[in-house]
């Protein structure tokens, strides 16, 4: 199969494009034939080695989306032939291919209105969404939300699952993206590169932060007393607040079957809408990477594999 692929940890420049056998699937998997995938900043975190990876060649990519060309023993619930979408299991990584093989129990079946192509860029952006704004926050209608890095792909879900939920959402994003955030639903916009948002946000009874590092830190200031944070972009823990009033939370991004299936509910209900998305080939991981990398886009990059 063709893959994108990298033999050592480095710049996108170590990303190769060309041939690796194929996947087989063992008992309880199967292979899928990778229709798209999409990028995710964990895959150039993983290229830098941050993941403590140690087996060569290795395949970055979490999400897919393609149709079923083999079943391992003892898969019951997953035939041959369909079509079907998922995010790897946790620690595991290889979609950038054309085979992927994984556990059967974590994919779901694709229904023939939602492209490869939105599948593949809602799915681990939806499971992370959906964690964070319903099971760990669980944000209530009339709640003020402040959902820091709009335009990217987890906050763009969050931010019409929050509007569903009935909250107010306010979302941070440069003056480029807020056409397009405000097309999402987001209620008000602050410009963070001309205004520092704890000035601009107060007195908010959640706050979802995509974005990490100082923002994630000073986004307790923007809480009422009692107001809950949740963190995505601050490795394994959430950053800890530095007054006694507020939570600090970490969402657990599970793969469970019924979390794609609400994915699935949210995108036929209309209540979510696929985000802007700007597609590569697998032989252009570099490039998709290095744009990945910059933080500065919209939407989703999805590769169109076949
Ligand atoms: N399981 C998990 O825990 C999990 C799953 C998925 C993602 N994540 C993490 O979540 C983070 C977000 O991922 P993502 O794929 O949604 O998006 P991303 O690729 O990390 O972010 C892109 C967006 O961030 C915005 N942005 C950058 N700096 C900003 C700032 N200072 N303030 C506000 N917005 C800013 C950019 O918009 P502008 O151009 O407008 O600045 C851009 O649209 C990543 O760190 C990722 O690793 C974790």
């Amino acid at each position: 199969m063709k893959a994108a692929f990298i033999e050592r940890f480095g710049g996108p420049e170590v990303l190769q494009y060309g041939d690796l056998p194929d996947p087989l699937a063992g008992p309880g998997e199967v292979v899928i034939d990778v229709a798209a995938t999409s990028v995710n900043a964990a895959d150039w975190k993983v290229r830098l080695g941050e993941y403590k990876h140690t087996k060569f060649p290795l395949v970055p990519g979490r999400d897919f989306s393609g149709t079923v060309s083999a079943v391992g023993e003892g898969v019951k619930d997953i035939a041959l032939g369909d079509t079907v979408f998922g995010v790897c299991e946790a620690g595991q990584e290889g979609t950038y291919a054309e085979k992927v093989a994984v556990k059967a129990g974590i994919v779901a079946k694709k229904p023939s209105g939602l492209s490869h192509v939105n599948a593949a860029a809602l799915a681990l952006t939806g499971l992370t969404a959906m964690s964070a704004i319903e099971d760990t926050l669980k944000l209530q209608r009339g709640e003020t939300i402040l959902i820091q890095g709009g335009a990217g792909g987890v906050a763009g879900f969050a931010i019409q699952l929050a509007k569903h939920i009935g909250a107010r959402v306010i979302t941070t994003a440069s003056a480029a993206n807020h056409a397009y955030v405000k097309g999402l639903g987001a209620d008000e916009i602050v410009d963070y590169n001309a205004q520092d948002f704890t000035q601009a946000v107060a007195n908010c009874d959640a706050v979802f932060d995509t974005v990490g590092g100082d923002v994630a830190q000073r986004s307790f200031a923007v809480l009422k007393p009692g107001g809950r944070a949740a963190f995505i972009a601050s490795g394994a823990q959430a950053p800890k607040p530095q007054r006694a009033d507020v939570t600090a939370l970490r969402p657990p991004v599970g793969r469970a079957r019924r979390h794609l299936e609400r994915i699935v509910e949210l995108y036929q209900a209309g209540v979510v809408r696929p985000p802007e998305i700007k597609l590569y080939r697998l032989s252009e991981a570099a490039d998709a990477h290095r744009l990945s990398e910059s933080r500065h886009f919209r939407g989703k990059l999805v590769f169109q594999v076949r």
